[in-house]
């Protein structure tokens, strides 16, 4: 009578040397439905979904398919059925350009077998119009932002008419407005009648748009919801295994010496003079909407990219930061956005990775003793809860969040007391965030000078002692944390409030 679930996964066992990822896993897909996956870092939420896009294969388990088992035989094969999937890391090719990663394998031929570019870029240009980004599709992967890239992934995502599609943790890099768009685009693919399975951190996003939530935790079905039906605090009992304490446990150190001054900071067409002070023990939280020029700030004051004009002073000495490398030794810390590329080395283990001291492509020098490595690494383990079999696991092998927090980890073992984090709760869960939170807290109580930038403004409002935002390459405005609010940092943000109105 009652039409089958588009896909039904009974009992789907996955083990890796130390870890079994999943344990006995039951979940159904419904067509036209917006099927939420949550769990915290490293519960198994990936994995299941490589395992429905044939990129895993499952050691134990059954997969239906319209109600009759199927045996995924690779990645194609599950593309070949329509299963769908855009991946946590990117998959992106990065010489390629966007239209060409759109449609990798599946390029549009002209009668003798060669490519045709002409059609191929028509098509793409045309799934990213109708997405409403403006990304033109000759670009080079390489030369997109980490917000463009994604949508890159969600447009290849949507050209393949997926029956079910896939989404980890796709709007953990995009702005508002991308992520609105996003939303419509889910709807649409809703109304056609394609199962999705979402992901993500954000728990405000699945009330928007989920129809249904299913919670792992560690590698086990804890419960399916109508999203209708449960709540917040229900979610994270169910995630976390217990209720959660105050979400932003903020302890104002109380600012000490001045710790970093800029003033005048240019860089042409990214940074318009700006000035600010950072004072020891302080969390100077950086809001503003993605492209105002936080990051490129934060790359400028530690060395990674040169300045035009401006003074840097460390301490009360003025500097002039040539490299990372520099910056590290006065003691800057940079936690980037991109930790992929910037914050890792993917084929050495969590304790390598934890004592290097500082960013692999930034330098390379210095080792530490080994004892004092385990000890370091072994306190970072348990303050993040890493979620990983030991200290010599490839960081390769862990789950986005988890690997997420080795980067941050990292810079909490070096010396550094000024830190820049960007964005260092993203794809973090929530129980986690609260960690970091934490440990932000102790930093600053023994003296670091904490600079954050953070698109999320609960956050922002949440841990910061002062907040600076950043319109169009320009500090637009400053609110001490008593002052702030929510639309004040929004007008600021979107270029309606001046320092004047501030
Ligand atoms: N290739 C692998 N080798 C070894 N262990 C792995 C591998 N892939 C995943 N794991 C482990 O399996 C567990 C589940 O990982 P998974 O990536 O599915 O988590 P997740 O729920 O997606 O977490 P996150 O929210 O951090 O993305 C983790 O402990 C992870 O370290
Ligand atoms: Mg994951």
């Amino acid at each position: 009578m009652s039409i089958p679930p588009v896909l039904t996964l009974r009992g789907i066992r996955k083990a890796y040397p130390g870890v079994v990822a999943l344990d006995g896993v039951d979940l159904t897909l419904q067509a036209g439905e917006v099927h939420v996956l949550l769990g915290e870092n490293g519960a198994g939420k990936s994995t299941l979904m490589k395992v429905i896009s044939g990129a895993v294969a499952r050691d134990a388990g059954e997969i239906l398919l319209d109600g009759a088992p199927v045996e995924l035989r690779g990645p194609r094969h599950a593309q070949s059925l329509g299963l769908g999937i855009i991946y946590q890391e990117f998959n992106l090719i990065p010489h390629l350009s966007a239209g060409e990663n759109i449609f990798l394998g599946r390029e549009p031929r002209r009668a003798a077998g060669v490519i045709d570019q002409a059609t191929l870029l028509d098509r793409a240009q045309q799934l990213l119009n109708n997405l409403g980004v403006a990304i033109d599709a000759r670009t080079a992967v390489s030369r997109l932002s980490v917000a463009q890239q994604q949508m890159v992934e969600v447009a290849k995502a949507l050209s393949l008419n997926a029956r079910v599609l896939i989404m980890d943790e796709p709007t953990s890099a995009l702005t508002e407005q991308e992520i609105r768009e996003l939303f419509a685009a889910i709807e649409r693919l809703k109304a056609r009648g394609v199962a999705l399975v979402y992901i993500s951190h954000r728990m405000e996003e699945l009330f928007a748009i989920g129809d249904r939530v299913t919670v792992l935790r560690d590698g086990r079905h804890v419960g399916t919801r109508l999203i209708r039906d449960t709540s917040l605090p229900e979610l994270v009992r169910l995630m976390v295994g217990r209720d959660l304490k105050e979400q932003f446990p903020k302890q104002a150190a109380g600012a000490g010496d001045e710790a970093l001054r800029v003033e005048g900071l240019s860089r042409a067409g990214l940074l318009h003079d700006v000035s600010f002070t950072l004072r020891r023990g302080e969390v100077v939280g950086i809001a503003g909407l993605m492209g105002s020029g936080r990051t490129e700030l934060a790359r400028a004051i530690f060395g990674a990219d040169r300045l035009d004009a401006g003074k840097i002073f460390v301490r009360g000495h003025e500097q002039v930061i040539a490299s990372p490398r520099a910056a590290i030794a006065l003691g800057l810390g940079f936690l980037t956005e991109d930790r992929k590329h910037q914050g890792l080395v993917l084929g050495l283990s969590v304790q390598e990775n934890t004592c290097l001291p500082s960013v692999s492509v930034f330098s390379r020098f210095g080792v530490m003793q080994p004892a004092r490595e385990a000890s370091a690494t072994a306190q970072r383990i348990a303050d993040l809860r890493i979620k990983t079999p030991g200290p010599h696991q490839r960081v390769f092998n862990l789950s986005g969040g988890n690997q997420q927090k080795v980067v941050l980890g990292k810079w909490l073992t070096t010396d550094a007391d000024i830190l820049i984090f960007d964005e260092p709760t993203r794809g973090i869960d929530v129980g986690a965030k609260v960690e970091i939170y934490q440990l932000i807290n102790q930093l600053a109580a023994r003296g670091a000078a904490i600079l954050m930038i953070s698109s999320e403004l609960p956050e922002i409002l949440g841990m910061s002692d002062r907040i600076l935002v950043m319109q169009a390459g320009r500090l637009a405005a400053e609110f001490s944390a008593a002052d702030a609010t929510q639309e004040k940092i929004l007008a600021a943000a979107l270029g309606r409030a001046g320092l004047s109105a501030a």
